[in-house]
């Protein structure tokens, strides 16, 4: 035991020494910046911000089985012990935040509690908004 206690201590002060190595080379680094040489004190414009529509209004669906678009944010957090969209949409706060109750289809049980296929809500259902400025560049013409 206190052979092998010895080991240790001697590989302990091996390791310590091998990250002392010195830089030898002086020479200055260059770092720039992604944005070029722009001065700190220079305010970039804000983006512009997304709009959703109106809330409390669904938006009309374009076909049968359709997932119906969200209108509103969609970036509240789905974790395996709490989701977001059923604070709102789950079929006993439904009435209370005036959101429509998730789909029959989506539950397994009178109570109303999520089949685990329906359970990632933001898997079909995406986000509408107005967008001042393009999410993605498009250079797509019809001609
Ligand atoms: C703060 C409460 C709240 C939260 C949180 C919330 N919603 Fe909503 N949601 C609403 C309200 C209010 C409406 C508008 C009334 C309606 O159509 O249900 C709505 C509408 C919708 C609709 C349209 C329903 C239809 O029949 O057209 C979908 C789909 C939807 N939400 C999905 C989601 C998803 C997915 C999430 C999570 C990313 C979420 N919601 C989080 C309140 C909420
Ligand atoms: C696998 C795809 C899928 C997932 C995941 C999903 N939905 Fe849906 N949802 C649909 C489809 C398709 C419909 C329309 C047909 C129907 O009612 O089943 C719908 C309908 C709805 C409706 C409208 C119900 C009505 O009576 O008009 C709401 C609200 C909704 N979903 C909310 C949610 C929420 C909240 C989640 C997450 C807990 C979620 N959905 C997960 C596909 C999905």
């Amino acid at each position: 035991m206190k052979k092998l206690l010895s080991v240790a201590a001697i590989l302990l002060s091996l390791s310590a020494y091998s990250g002392q190595q010195a830089v030898a080379d002086n020479t200055p680094v260059k770092v720039e910046s992604r944005v070029g040489n722009v001065a700190i004190t220079d305010n970039s414009p804000a983006d512009a911000i997304a709009t959703y529509p109106t809330r409390g209004k669904a938006i009309a669906r374009s076909f049968a089985e359709q997932p119906p678009l969200i209108p509103h944010k969609d970036s509240y957090s789905i974790t395996t012990d709490k989701n977001g969209c059923l604070t709102c949409h789950s079929w006993d706060k439904a009435k209370r935040m005036k959101a429509t109750p998730v789909a029959k289809s989506h539950v397994v049980d009178d109570k109303g509690t999520v089949n685990g296929m329906n359970y990632f809500c933001v898997q079909c259902h995406v986000a509408q908004a107005d967008n001042k400025q393009e999410l993605v560049e498009n250079t797509f013409t019809t001609k």
